[in-house]
């Protein structure tokens, strides 16, 4: 993980680094640190903590107008300040930041130690300062180059030299790394958010590209030298995307921002006339998709659990056969691409490196695999080439929220259309779009049940174990929910099936660990009403999200939480919204840092 950030400009670097790097906290945030180059001499500031704290030592009067900074997500060596990025070499006129790992990085170490090179961190990253100062002869660009062919694993990195004033070097292989185009001035960083403030004209750099900047130019190359033609892009989004206009977490922003961001991801996309649903990002022909023969989803964390619910759905209403799996094992098991088989690949960064790496797997075996992805010009939707962009805007709490629901729609949309050419009715169509069409709506419904979810995650904030529980559509959603609250509160959760807990989880259940059932108007609900009961013999507390007028619902549990009745199909959306807000609001009762809970990160751009 971790973030980078390089400026070459007419402003005081300092404020622009960290500026942005405050931007990128998202990607790691146990230490920081900026280099700033004057007159000849880098001057480097790093610390232990988040941004704040790194601001706190950084002088007022700081010279420099450009520099780099780094935000860690540690891998290679404890978190403290000699670890903190970014890392020099002996001479202290090299600096460089890396997001990525070194995996040869012992080897080079040994090497470079045995030829005098002292070493002051534990980290991966210091051999490339020490590489590139071995290799410079004037020209930090080639000695870049020179360093990279070395170098095993994956980088995003950005170097500078005191003695090449006013230029910048930044290569990708594996880990982001956008340059931003402005007025006088440029940029290197890991995403666009940490740019955006500055300019909207970016250029997304490929594995294997290496750039140089200065203020007013940059040119970029391959590693054998040869120049690259890259279209500049412009970014769609807005500074306000990425503020909490008024909220006091991201998280919140994000979760109450649904009814309009399922809204988004559906807009444009049906068609009323034939009921069925327009993705012509899928760049497939009618008859390519009447061919699919089964479909494999592809993901890691919540964009798992949304792969979870697709898979029931598209095998349930499109009736082809669907299956999802975790991006990390499939990497690793030589899986069987098998003729016919449609793959998706979901991610909202469009970065983690887990599903990556499976696309790239898959596609080595010819598999076609389409991307779900939210961030434009990610890896992952660059390299898919095709798929559904869920544009539900920047997400920035590590804690993934409306890039649930909006997967959740895509999905929603691609059942439809294939369902509509299998053996879906023209009028089971149009009921499906109806029952879509109404979900924004009845999410901003639910949130009627605010208050009421706030005072239950107040008052059962101090149980440390809970379960979460349903079936079908619902199960993937009770994972979820155990995440949301695991994630950001700390506190122990299980997601289960419903109807799993008579196999082993029903022998944890006694007064201290509260159960969160979930009970939808569906042709499940009698059999997860015999598994409340089964929980309540024991003395189990239970708390249900069913509809306001189940009665024997809201007999059986302890609490309620009322969700709007809807469509049988539509409930994982009406019910991962209050489950989303009990983990926040119990994340805030136990005072956590709710949008950059400890040890996560947002874009897990490492194994
Ligand atoms: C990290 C984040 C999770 C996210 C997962 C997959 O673990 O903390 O919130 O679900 O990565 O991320 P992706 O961007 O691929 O959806």
């Amino acid at each position: 993980m971790c973030g980078i950030i390089g400026y070459c400009g007419p402003r005081a670097a300092k404020d622009v680094l960290l500026d942005g790097l405050k931007r990128l906290e998202y990607r790691g945030y146990d230490s920081a640190g900026i280099c700033v180059a004057s007159a000849g001499e880098l001057t480097i500031i790093k610390r232990t903590g988040k941004i704040a704290q790194l601001r706190e030592i950084v002088p007022e009067n700081l010279p420099g107008v450009y520099g780099i900074g780094h935000t860690r997500w540690a891998t290679h060596g404890v978190v403290n300040d000699v670890n903190a990025h970014p890392h020099t070499n002996c001479a202290g006129d090299i600096a460089i930041v890396h997001n990525g790992i070194i995996e040869n990085f012992s080897a080079l170490k040994e090497k470079l130690v045995n030829e005098g090179h002292v070493f002051r961190s534990q980290t991966d990253s210091e051999v490339i300062a020490h590489l590139v100062s071995d290799f410079y002869e004037g020209d930090l660009e080639t000695a870049v180059k020179e360093t990279l062919q070395l170098l095993k694993g994956t980088y995003g990195l950005i170097c500078i030299h005191a003695k090449e004033p006013g230029r910048l070097v930044g290569a990708r292989n594996g880990s982001p790394l956008v340059l931003g185009v402005g007025q006088e001035e440029m940029f290197l960083a890991s995403d666009v958010m940490a740019t955006l403030s500055h300019t909207k004209q970016v250029v997304y750099l490929e594995d294997g590209e290496v750039v140089s900047i200065t203020n007013s130019d940059y040119h970029i190359c391959d590693l054998r030298d040869r120049p690259v033609d890259k279209k500049i892009e412009t970014i769609s989004w807005e500074l306000e995307n990425i503020e909490k206009q008024g909220h006091p977490h991201f998280m919140e922003k994000e979760i109450f921002e649904q009814p309009e961001s399922v809204l988004r991801a559906m807009q444009g996309r049906i068609d009323q006339e034939n009921a069925t649903a327009r993705l012509g990002g899928l760049n497939m022909s009618t008859t390519e998709l009447r061919d699919i023969e089964r479909i494999k989803i592809v993901a890691a964390g919540t964009s798992f659990h949304a792969g979870l619910v697709a898979a029931y759905l598209i095998e349930s209403v499109a009736q082809i056969p669907c299956t999802a799996e975790l991006a990390s094992e499939l990497r690793y098991r030589n899986p069987i691409v098998e003729r016919g088989s449609l793959y998706f690949a979901v991610s909202q960064s469009g970065e983690t490196l887990d599903t990556l790496s499976a696309m790239r797997e898959l596609k080595r075996k010819g598999a076609r695999v389409l991307g779900i992805c939210n961030v434009v010009g990610s890896s992952i939707a660059r390299e898919a080439g095709a798929g559904v962009y869920i544009h539900s805007g920047p997400e920035i709490a590590v804690a993934s929220t409306k890039a649930f629901t909006s997967q959740l729609t895509a999905f929603y949309l691609f059942t439809l259309l294939i369902a509509r050419m299998h053996n879906m009715s023209f009028e089971a169509g149009r009921d499906f779009i109806a029952c879509l069409e109404a979900l924004p709506g009845l999410i901003q419904k639910g949130f009627e049940e605010q208050n009421h979810i706030r005072a239950l995650a107040e008052k059962y904030s101090r149980y440390r174990d809970f379960l979460f529980l349903g079936r079908g559509l619902n199960y993937p959603v009770a994972l979820e929910g155990a995440l949301k609250l695991k994630e950001i509160s700390y506190i122990h959760a299980e997601g289960y099936s419903a109807a799993e807990i008579k196999h082993g989880p029903i022998a944890l259940i006694n007064d201290e660990t509260p159960s969160i059932f979930l009970v939808p108007n569906d042709s499940l609900r009698g059999k997860v009403i015999s598994n409340m009961k089964e929980v309540k013999a024991r003395k189990g507390k239970v708390i249900a999200l069913c509809v306001a007028d189940d009665a024997e619902v809201r007999d059986t549990a302890d609490d309620i939480i009322a969700i709007p009745k809807a469509g049988e199909l539509m409930y994982p959306f009406l019910m991962i919204v209050p489950l989303q807000l009990f983990a926040y609001y119990t994340a805030l009762k136990l005072g956590r840092d709710v949008d950059q809970p400890r040890n996560l990160a947002k874009s897990v751009t490492v194994e």
